[in-house]
């Protein structure tokens, strides 16, 4: 095989390698694959960041139930959360509508099983000790997630 044609095989390899990744630009990610951000970064799913924590005596009790639950059970139980998550995907399980994933929405939580739940945890879900939740903080939670029922 002489030089020259040699150079131009090469040539003619690389001209093709090039229009296919010209083609390849722009195409949509592989199904079920993350979708890429500016640069390539893949593109993660929505994460909740955890709430300010509300202001006043957290021993007793007379603060807005419903911040003291973003601030201490929303980085898991508002959307986005890991609690929401399986949460979500139980509910579904059990024929449930999905919105009720997120806990504020259910009508069925009694104040005792709340209480229950967060002091002894539940498979994935962590106990929450008195230091993490005052028991004033989890009476007005407990009350406020049953508020529906
Ligand atoms: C670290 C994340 C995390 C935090 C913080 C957290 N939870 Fe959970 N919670 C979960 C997960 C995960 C589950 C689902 C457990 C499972 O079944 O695997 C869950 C389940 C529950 C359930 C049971 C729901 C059901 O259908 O049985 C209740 C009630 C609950 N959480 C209340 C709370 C409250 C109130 C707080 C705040 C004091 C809180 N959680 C804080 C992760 C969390």
């Amino acid at each position: 095989m002489s030089t020259s044609l040699t150079k131009r095989l090469a040539l003619g390899a690389a001209v093709v390698l090039i229009a296919t990744l010209a083609a390849c630009k722009g195409e949509a990610p592989a199904p079920g694959g993350p979708a890429k951000g500016p640069g390539g970064v893949p593109q993660f799913p929505p994460y909740q960041m955890r709430a300010e924590q509300p202001v006043g005596n957290r021993l007793v009790g007379g603060r807005d139930p419903q911040a003291v639950f973003e601030h201490q059970c929303g980085y898991c139980h508002l959307p986005g959360g890991m609690g929401t998550n399986l949460l979500t995907k139980q509910r579904i399980m059990a024929g449930q509508p999905p919105e009720t994933g997120i806990l504020a929405n259910r009508t069925d939580l009694t104040a005792d099983y709340v209480k229950a739940v967060v002091r002894n945890g539940k498979n994935a879900m962590p106990p929450q000790t008195r230091v993490d939740m005052t028991d004033a903080e989890l009476d007005a939670v407990a009350g406020w997630l049953a508020r529906k029922r």
